[in-house]
């Protein structure tokens, strides 16, 4: 299986200025092509030859792994933003944060601690278990909530590359400013 790079719904500068044009295409453009490239070019020969991205991620290991889970978690993360995004999930994804964290500001401050508290690099996700029920995980490197058994709903990127360029060395300010660009309803339909 031939893997692409994920196409944008969103100019490289509308998400701007919680994230820049130049992050962007930096981001996108060349750290995800990598990983795109790269994968390309270790999976040819190996079992995986004909499997999907999320079963590399289960059942691989090293360089596949790091690249399949770096794609993965980039097609969720890219294409659960929007200019427009903002505000406050609904429904019910709304009443199950609710009852996991007592209100949406009590979700998002747990979220954000959890970036923050993150050493080094990695992801920090909502996910649902498999009775449906919310956790936030915290993932190092290139992991995704998906090798614990859990459905990824919505991550934050906290590798430097991610908001570098932008923020510096101010992670805390840069997943504050992200939730301006959620659009809830691409999380809601993953739920
Ligand atoms: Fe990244």
């Amino acid at each position: 299986m031939k893997f692409e790079l994920v196409k944008l719904s969103y100019a490289t500068d509308a998400l701007e200025p919680v994230i820049s044009k130049q992050t962007i295409e930096f981001h996108h453009g060349k750290h995800l092509q990598a990983y795109v490239n790269n994968l390309n070019n270790l999976v040819p020969g190996t079992k995986f030859e004909n499997a999907d991205l999320e079963t590399i991620v289960k059942e691989s290991e090293g360089g596949i792994f790091n690249n399949a889970g770096q794609i993965l978690n980039h097609n969720l993360y890219f294409t659960q933003f929007s200019p427009n995004g903002g505000g406050e999930p609904s429904g019910r994804l709304a009443a199950a944060i609710d009852a996991a964290w007592g209100s949406f500001e009590n979700f998002r401050k747990e979220f954000e601690t959890a970036g923050v508290g993150l050493f080094g690099s990695g992801w920090v996700w909502l996910a649902k278990d498999k009775d449906g029920k919310l956790l936030i995980t915290k993932e190092v490197n290139a992991g995704n909530p998906v090798t614990k058994g859990f459905v990824p709903l919505l991550g934050f990127d906290v590798w430097e590359h991610a908001y570098y360029l932008d923020y510096q060395n101010r992670r805390a300010d840069h997943l504050k400013e992200l939730w301006k660009i959620v659009d809830w309803k691409i999380v809601e339909c993953r739920f």
